[in-house]
């Protein structure tokens, strides 16, 4: 059997209507998924479908933040049409500097529910087997902030550290139903989000005018995609750094 034949499986990815998340979607199309993305700008969302492979795919709007909402929906989802998932791509994700001065509970938590949390609500769908089918996958973008850390990131990186963390005792958890749960932990992508930081070399400059040492995001979903395929079978509870081995320069 072809391990990266994805034809006849249903994947979700969330944070489709940009970035990272919206490679992974393009390119699960291209290997035969059915495809649900999530994101919360639903012109986004649209333009990602127009760039996808096929006409068997839907977006729903959500705002991760609201962890029940999340589980609400996509019980609703499966009941809709009666397939369960077979992958999950948690590619969704928020990055505020915050230097240690500036943090309050209110922005801890934002960051934390969008990263974290939503992570977790997802992972407790994975749980029910009504939701997700044995046999299948989950991965979540965190990030090498969570491994290496960065000044002013404390908070985002503590909430990717957590990701990384989950995914060792969920995939422990997981394991009989033979579902597997990674993380990958990248550096610096050329993505709307880098764009918006306020970091050396970066501050200021479109997506266009980001460096050359930054990854690309469609190199980045292939790792994701990659890294949910039966090629990567004994696999799991793992966080993978993404960086060509070099360390983030603050
Ligand atoms: N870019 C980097 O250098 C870098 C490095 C390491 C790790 N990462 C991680 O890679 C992942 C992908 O990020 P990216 O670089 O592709 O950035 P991006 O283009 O800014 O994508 C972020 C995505 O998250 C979604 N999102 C944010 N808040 C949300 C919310 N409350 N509810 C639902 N969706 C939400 C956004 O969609 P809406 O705004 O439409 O909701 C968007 O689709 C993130 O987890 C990020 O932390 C990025």
């Amino acid at each position: 059997m072809d391990k990266f034949d994805f034809n006849g499986k249903k994947v979700l990815v969330t944070g489709a209507s940009s970035g990272v998340g919206r490679e992974v979607a393009i390119l699960f199309s291209r290997m035969g998924a059915k495809v649900v993305i999530i994101a919360r700008r639903e012109d986004e969302l649209k333009n990602t479908l127009a760039l996808m492979y096929g006409n068997n795919h839907s977006y729903r709007v959500l705002d991760l933040s609201d962890f029940d909402r999340i589980i609400e929906i996509l019980k609703d989802i499966v009941s809709k049409d009666g397939e369960k998932f077979d992958y999950i791509a948690h590619c969704a994700g928020l990055a505020i500097p915050i230097p240690l001065r500036s943090m309050s509970f209110v922005n801890i938590s934002q960051i934390f529910s969008i990263n974290t949390y939503s992570f977790m609500a997802l992972l407790k769908c994975v749980a029910q087997k009504r939701i997700f089918n044995d046999g299948g996958a989950v991965v979540g973008i965190s990030s090498c902030v969570g491994v290496y850390g960065q000044s002013a990131n404390a908070v985002y990186g503590a909430s990717k550290g957590a990701m990384d963390a989950f995914v060792k005792s969920a995939a422990k958890e997981l394991r009989p139903r033979k579902i597997r749960v990674n993380t990958i932990c990248p550096c610096g992508i050329k993505t709307e989000m880098l764009a918006n930081q306020t970091v050396k070399d970066i501050e200021g400059k479109k997506i266009d005018e980001l460096p050359d040492y930054l990854m690309l995001p469609d190199k980045v979903a292939s790792i994701v995609v990659a890294l949910l395929s039966d090629s990567m079978q004994y696999i799991s509870g793992v966080a993978l750094d993404v960086d060509e081995a070099k360390t983030w320069e603050d």
